[in-house]
């Protein structure tokens, strides 16, 4: 899950500037997205994360010290489809779940548990899955390589150890002067 979590936090760093609804209002009167979901997060983090994975994938190619500690997510060039797919989808899916969160009237950086801790983890499996599918429909792999990796026990352990790990990490964020809220 690490480039879920990976691209969910460049943002955090790298985002501001133009909106991703341009500023503009829902029919409620309310901002579609709000100011938190910018074009600068959504492009960059992806790309960020796609980098920083590769860079930790090399550095952990077997037959280094640390060799095989750290998962091939496909064959080939395939990682790399993957793992863009998989922190893409945790930006969509936190986009989604802004979108749903203005309409329920809560500002941004307003706390909304669960959803602020698992949006980005269903966006990431959804995008994740298709990109797999899509890879194994081109031919570029014999199966779907995300689900080699995501097996439904190993998904579980995802969905029921994120929301703590983000919450702690947030808070992290907060201390450290990263985030404007410690959730
Ligand atoms: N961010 C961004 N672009 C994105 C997602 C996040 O620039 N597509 C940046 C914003 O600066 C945002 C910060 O990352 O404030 C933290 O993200 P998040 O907690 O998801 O946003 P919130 O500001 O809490 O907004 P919301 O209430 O809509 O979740
Ligand atoms: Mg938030």
């Amino acid at each position: 899950m690490l480039p879920a979590y990976i691209g969910n936090m460049i943002p955090v760093f790298v985002g501001g500037g133009a909106p991703i609804d341009g500023g503009r209002n829902w029919k409620d009167g309310r901002r579609v997205l709000g100011p938190g979901k910018t074009w600068r997060g959504i492009i960059l983090g992806p790309l960020v994360a796609t980098l920083l994975v590769g860079i930790l994938q090399y550095l952990a190619r077997p037959g280094t010290w640390w060799g095989g500690i750290y998962p091939q997510w496909g064959p080939g060039w395939t990682w790399a489809v993957i793992v863009y797919a998989l922190a893409l989808g945790a930006l969509v899916g936190d986009a989604t779940k802004s979108f749903f969160k203005r309409r329920t009237g809560r500002e941004r950086g307003e706390r909304w548990i669960p959803f602020d801790q698992l949006d980005f983890v269903v966006g990431s499996l959804v995008l994740g899955l298709l990109a797999g599918a899509l890879l194994q429909l081109a031919g570029a792999t014999a199966g779907n390589a995300f689900l080699d990796v995501f097996t439904w026990p190993r998904v579980l352990v995802i969905v029921v150890l994120t929301p703590g790990f983000h919450l702690l990490v947030n808070w992290i964020g907060y201390k450290i002067g990263a985030k404007d809220v410690p959730w």
